[in-house]
């Protein structure tokens, strides 16, 4: 068998060890993988071509993505996956493995019904926001990449007494900001699907934190947060309170570096089980981590709308920053 393998999105630590575990797992079970590059865009072009275990010589601790990636908006039109279907067959490819999140999976599915591709998803993503799946790729990473990034700042605002409003990675979920502000301490953390989050209640937080002696605070914002992005919120503290606060937005610095140890496990166990499952002939799946274990489900629970909430960890945050 031919399997094509792509890697669709915002990138995420963890991916090329995904990407060569597909490659060595098939190689051991006699199939052929064409590396797709730039994700549907180089479907669409047929930027594609044999990617053979050699290849994927010390990549397995690279950030980034050897097949390179891309957000391709074609893709959400029929006639182009018509085309992108007509590649792949050319080709004589006939599965094909996608790394990425939500929308990457959305494609999938789409090529799948209305093509016959036999597609098989593994997850990779920094916000950690599919349904199915407690893990994404590069998650782990991006959470370490912004607690060290926060333990730095930690140290200049208590030396100065002041507030810091440091933005975090999330364009929909505030999975990322809520561990991030678990792990560094933080005094409080912004976040869409929080249930009491809004900037009054942001002030008052303070307040009190102020009132108990506390002279400086970190307070987290997820980039999605409905109160705002963290400049905005910057801004208006110091309008209607004149605080002398500073605001990092930690933005690409979390999608690099490399991959954890966690991250290059998954990405590693997931590249191999998505091989073994297309050569037993199943299709129409992504997989995950549920409680530990590796689980797979199947391509159309993208579909349902499912948001992921990071649970009850927000209010652990404002219960430990007292
Ligand atoms: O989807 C992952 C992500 O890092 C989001 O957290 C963020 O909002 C978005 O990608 C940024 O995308 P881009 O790199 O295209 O600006």
């Amino acid at each position: 068998m031919k399997i094509g393998v792509l890697t669709s999105g915002g990138d995420a630590p963890g991916m090329n060890a995904a990407i060569r575990a597909v490659v060595r797992q098939a190689d051991a079970l006699g199939h052929e993988v064409w590396g797709i590059h730039q994700g549907y865009q180089g479907l669409l072009e047929g930027d594609m071509a044999p990617l053979p275990s050699r290849a994927c010589a010390n990549i397995l601790q690279r950030g980034g993505t050897i097949l390179h990636t891309a957000r391709c908006a074609e893709f959400y039109f029929a006639e182009h996956r018509v085309l992108a279907a007509a590649k792949l067959k050319a080709t004589g490819i006939e599965a094909l493995v996608v790394i990425g999140g939500d929308g990457s999976f959305r494609a999938a599915e789409a090529l799948q019904r209305e093509h016959g591709v036999a597609c098989a998803g593994i997850p990779g993503t920094i916000d950690n926001d599919l349904p199915g799946t407690e893990r994404t790729l590069g998650f782990d990473t991006a959470l370490n990449t912004a607690v060290e990034a926060i333990d730095r700042i930690r140290d200049t605002a208590s030396s100065h007494g002041r507030l810091f409003l440091v933005e975090v990675m999330g364009r929909a979920s505030g999975m990322l900001a809520v561990h991030t502000a678990l792990a560094c301490g933080a005094e409080a953390v912004l976040y869409p699907e929080s249930p009491d989050d809004s900037y009054e209640a942001l002030v008052s937080r303070l307040n009190s934190n102020w009132l108990r002696g506390k002279r400086s605070s970190i307070v987290v914002v997820a980039e999605g947060d409905t109160t705002g992005r963290a400049m905005a919120v910057g801004e208006r503290l110091k309008r209607d309170h004149g605080l002398d606060l500073r605001v990092v937005v930690l933005g690409h610095v979390q999608r690099g570096g490399s991959p954890s140890a966690i991250d290059r496990i998954w990405g590693s166990r997931w590249g191999c089980e998505a091989v073994r499952r297309l050569d037993r002939g199943e299709r129409g799946f992504y997989l995950g981590e549920v409680a530990g274990a590796l689980v797979a489900q199947p391509l159309s629970r993208i579909l349902e709308p499912q948001p992921v909430p990071p649970g009850d960890l927000g209010r652990l945050v404002s219960v430990l920053a007292r």
